[in-house]
């Protein structure tokens, strides 16, 4: 039976009328209307519905809504700070990490939880990161490169 939970994402509370088993992509898509995160295989192997919970990456179409009540939920659409976008989607932009980009926020969410924990890696290291991130369109180096840029600029705004 479906009851009213309390979900805070990108930092807003919202009322959502949802089943405690309801995947927290159909919930983010269908109720709040943040489409960024996208439906891919429904099965957690491809990606392109990463979110972050309380910083991490996960996948949100088989994360259950119940389970995330008390957390903290980023999508895509909650990244930017007003006009100025997220460093790692600056970043996508300036390399062009993109083709049908249908990936693209998964690809993105993933990149920023890598880059919250670690900023030195190597480019064999990002491309093993990011795996689990599937791109039909070939954009992987590109992608590699953008998530390298984005460290840097994460690097030097630090200091
Ligand atoms: S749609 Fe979630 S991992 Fe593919
Ligand atoms: S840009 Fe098309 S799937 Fe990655």
């Amino acid at each position: 039976m479906a009851t009213t939970r309390q979900l805070n994402v990108n930092g807003r509370t919202y009322n959502v009328d949802a089943e405690s088993d309801a995947s927290l992509l159909m919930v983010l898509r269908d109720h709040l209307d943040l489409t960024g995160s996208k439906y891919g295989c429904g099965e957690g192997q491809c990606g392109a519905c990463t979110v972050l919970i309380d910083g991490k990456s996960r996948r949100s179409c088989i994360t259950h809504v119940g389970d995330v009540a008390q957390k903290k939920i980023t999508t895509i659409e909650g990244l930017a700070q007003g006009d100025r976008l997220h460093p790692v989607q600056q970043a996508f932009l300036d390399e062009g990490a993109m083709q049908c980009a249908y990936c693209t926020s998964g690809m993105i969410m993933t990149a920023v939880s890598l880059l919250n924990t670690r900023r030195d890696s190597s480019a064999a290291e990002i491309a093993r990161a990011m795996e689990g991130n599937i791109c039909r369109c070939g954009t992987q180096p590109r992608i590699v490169s953008a998530i390298q840029r984005a460290a840097k600029a994460m690097n030097e705004s630090r200091s």
